[in-house]
């Protein structure tokens, strides 16, 4: 088992990265001095294979939970489920020391972080992620919300949790293509923040796909913690934490012009690191032999490296990108790599370089 520690001043927490941490459930909850009463929300997949399992430790522990079990997927965090999640709350009249805990993937922790933040002013909030994507990047750093109509995460906050435990026997249940999907944003702190990860991975991906469980503890733990090292330096994101969206401007704007139902988030930020890292070709001194590792490793990782995409669809790209909340007086910014582990946030690129390197990635389409 590793630890890794977010710290955050007053606010800091740890990570505990292992097999049968979700065990440690109830001993970490009696270490914040907490009511007894708590609310485990979860989706309905994974309430049916943990939801049990996770209220009888906490029953042993000598705490009350109540299980609130949402629809699972994205339409989800929604503030429609916001409501009910609140409604359950207060039947069960939970009061401000009572306690929320996030059991599930991305979905469940930004939605009940978000229900955490809100009711009765701010809940204390703890995290069981059961996915790769949330064990590695969605369950750190305390982003929460709920999706409008109008768009992914408009609705939010900054809340912190105070622990996260990142099981990895829940990964044995996780469908293949959420655990890939997952392995994108691997990956993607690799590329982003530390070359010797990156070669880990290139060493290492037969026995992350296979799951072994101490190769795979030590990639969750090295990607945590440069989530941590990112977020504590910025944890409103005000400039560094922006590194983090590296493939994310066109990932974003791929998911969304295919209404969020062709790709997973993490396939959708493959095919944007691949065009990220061709665009850091033209832009940012990256080598043609790195832009060739990162698409080699995606792919061996199971992710799309290309798309076909028609000239209706490449304009409405474009839009999307438009679109997305990171973009600054109605200018598309771009995190470059200069090398794999460097790069620069921040960078505006020609519409011409993006046409270019979208052509490109048709013409390896399969
Ligand atoms: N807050 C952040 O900083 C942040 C960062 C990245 C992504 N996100 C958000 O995360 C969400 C995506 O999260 P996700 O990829 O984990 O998707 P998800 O939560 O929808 O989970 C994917 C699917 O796997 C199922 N599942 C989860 N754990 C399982 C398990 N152990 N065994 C079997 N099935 C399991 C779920 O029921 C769901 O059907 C998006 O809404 C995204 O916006 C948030
Ligand atoms: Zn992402």
């Amino acid at each position: 088992m590793r630890i890794v520690n977010v710290p955050l001043v007053a606010r800091s927490y740890d990570i505990h990265i292992g097999t049968g941490v979700l065990e440690q459930l109830a001993a970490q909850c009696a270490a914040f001095n907490l009511a007894r009463k708590c609310a485990v929300i979860s989706d309905r997949n994974v309430a049916r294979r943990y939801g049990r399992k996770c209220l009888n430790i906490l029953k042993a522990g000598g705490f009350d939970p109540v299980l609130v079990s949402v629809p699972a997927g994205e339409p989800a965090k929604s503030l429609k489920v916001v409501q009910y999640c609140y409604d359950r709350l207060a039947e069960q009249r939970l009061e401000r020391k009572s306690f929320v805990i996030a059991l599930g993937g991305g979905v469940v922790g930004d939605l009940a972080g978000f229900v955490a933040a809100t009711y009765l002013r701010g809940l204390p909030f703890i995290q069981v992620p059961t996915t790769l994507l949330a064990h590695v990047d969605s369950s750190v750093g305390g982003k929460v919300g709920v999706n409008l109509k109008a768009g992914k995460n408009l609705v939010g906050a900054f809340f912190q949790p105070r622990v996260v435990l990142c099981d990895l026997d829940t990964l044995r249940t996780l469908p293949p293509r959420e655990f890939r999907a997952g392995l994108a944003e691997v990956i993607k702190y690799g590329i982003i923040y530390d070359a010797r990860l990156f070669q880990e991975l290139e060493r290492e991906m037969d026995r992350i796909l296979a799951k072994d469980p101490g190769v795979l503890e030590a990639v969750i733990a090295r990607c945590c913690e440069i989530k941590a090292k990112v977020v504590s330096q910025d944890e409103m994101e005000t400039g560094l934490r922006a590194i983090l969206n590296f493939g994310h401007t066109i990932g974003h704007a791929i998911e969304a012009i295919y209404g969020y139902r062709k790709y997973l988030h993490g396939e959708a930020i493959a095919i944007g690191q691949v065009a990220a890292a061709r665009l850091s070709a033209i832009h940012s001194g990256l080598a043609k032999s790195d832009v060739e590792r990162i698409t080699v490793l995606l792919k061996r990782a199971g992710l799309p490296t290309a798309i076909k995409l028609s000239r209706q669809q490449i304009g409405k790209l474009h839009k999307a990108m438009l679109l997305d909340k990171k973009v600054m007086s109605g200018e598309v910014r771009f995190v470059l790599a200069e090398r794999i582990g460097k790069v620069q946030w921040g960078q505006s690129v020609s519409s011409e370089s993006v046409d270019q390197v979208l052509a490109g990635l048709r013409s390896h389409a399969v």
